[in-house]
């Protein structure tokens, strides 16, 4: 059924849940009960969705733009992923920031109440677009297919992880976007308005930042300087052997789908997004 590995590999949490590496099983309950500070700050996102973009954005405002710490240190490292390094984010001296692909019914149940929580949500065709290159770039088996194929495989359940996932996700953190605690932002809103997103994040992070500041935070984030910033583009993940090419940072435009999708895959775009969606007001402005 999977394409990736074999389907021992994978794992569905609950009955109609979430489509998980089955390795996740050890570390649920660790996860679950991790030992939460107040002044962590997490990034919870679907993968693809611009999740290293607003790590570095959240990380920098966090640090009062701390460039020399940024250049000096791996994104990797600064912002360490929980899933892959649970007892390494254990450890971390505060204040501890935190990226997670998991929702948040699988995280531990305070973490809202007693963390930051950023979540950043994209239109799901694109970010099925951005997870079609990426796993052209990786070195393990990967979802080596077509386009078309993988975006089958999206909207049937049949992707680890990949699924309607992103949507459950997306909606999930929606639904608590008025939690003090919680900062809800969209990708498309991002390219649109860089420093409108960097004020939002200073104010949730209780930061006061000049226009001067600002403009060049944004310079540091714009596409081309971090196509090109090796502490934050993947370039670890080239040289451990794990891509050959920029993980991080492709094309950074939406509405890639449009390119990609025919007219049957469009249909059936707009009506898994719309089965997905029933009964919330969360809407892709990219329609
Ligand atoms: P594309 O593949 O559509 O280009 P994640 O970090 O969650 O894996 O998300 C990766 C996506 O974010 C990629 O999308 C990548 O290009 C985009 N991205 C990363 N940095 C960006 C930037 N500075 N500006 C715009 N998009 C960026």
């Amino acid at each position: 059924r999977f394409v990736k590995a074999p389907p021992d590999t994978y794992v569905r949490v609950g009955p109609k849940g979430y489509v998980l590496f089955k390795g996740f099983l050890n570390d649920a309950p660790k996860i679950y009960n991790f030992s939460l500070r107040p002044d962590d700050i997490w990034v919870v996102t679907f993968p693809k969705s611009g999740t290293t973009w607003v790590q570095e954005l959240v990380w920098m405002v966090a640090n009062d733009c701390d460039y020399e710490g940024s250049d000096k240190t791996p994104l990797t490292t600064r912002y360490p992923f929980l899933e892959s390094n649970v007892d390494i984010c254990d450890k971390k001296p505060s204040p501890r920031f935190i990226k997670t692909h998991l929702p948040l019914s699988l995280l531990p149940p305070a973490l809202l109440n007693t963390c930051k929580v950023v979540h950043v949500a994209r239109d799901p065709r694109d970010v099925a677009v951005s997870y079609y290159h990426h796993n052209t770039k990786t070195t393990d088996v990967g979802y080596k297919i077509e386009m078309k194929q993988l975006w089958n495989l999206f909207i049937n359940d049949q992707c680890d992880g990949m699924d309607s996932l992103t949507l459950k996700m997306s909606r999930r953190s929606w639904a608590m976007r008025h939690h003090p605690n919680m900062l809800f932002l969209f990708y498309e809103d991002l390219l649109k308005d860089l420093p409108s997103a960097v004020k939002q994040v200073a104010k949730f992070l209780g930061k006061t930042m000049t226009e001067e500041q600002i403009s060049r935070l944004c310079t540091h984030l714009s596409f081309d300087n971090f196509k090109n910033n090796k502490s934050v583009n993947g370039q670890v993940l080239i040289e451990a052997n794990y891509s050959t090419g920029n993980l991080f940072v492709n094309k950074g435009k939406s509405g890639a789908w449009r390119e990609y999708f025919d007219e049957e895959m469009k249909l059936q775009a707009t009506k898994w997004m719309e089965d997905n969606l029933r009964d919330s007001d969360l809407t892709f402005s990219n329609e």
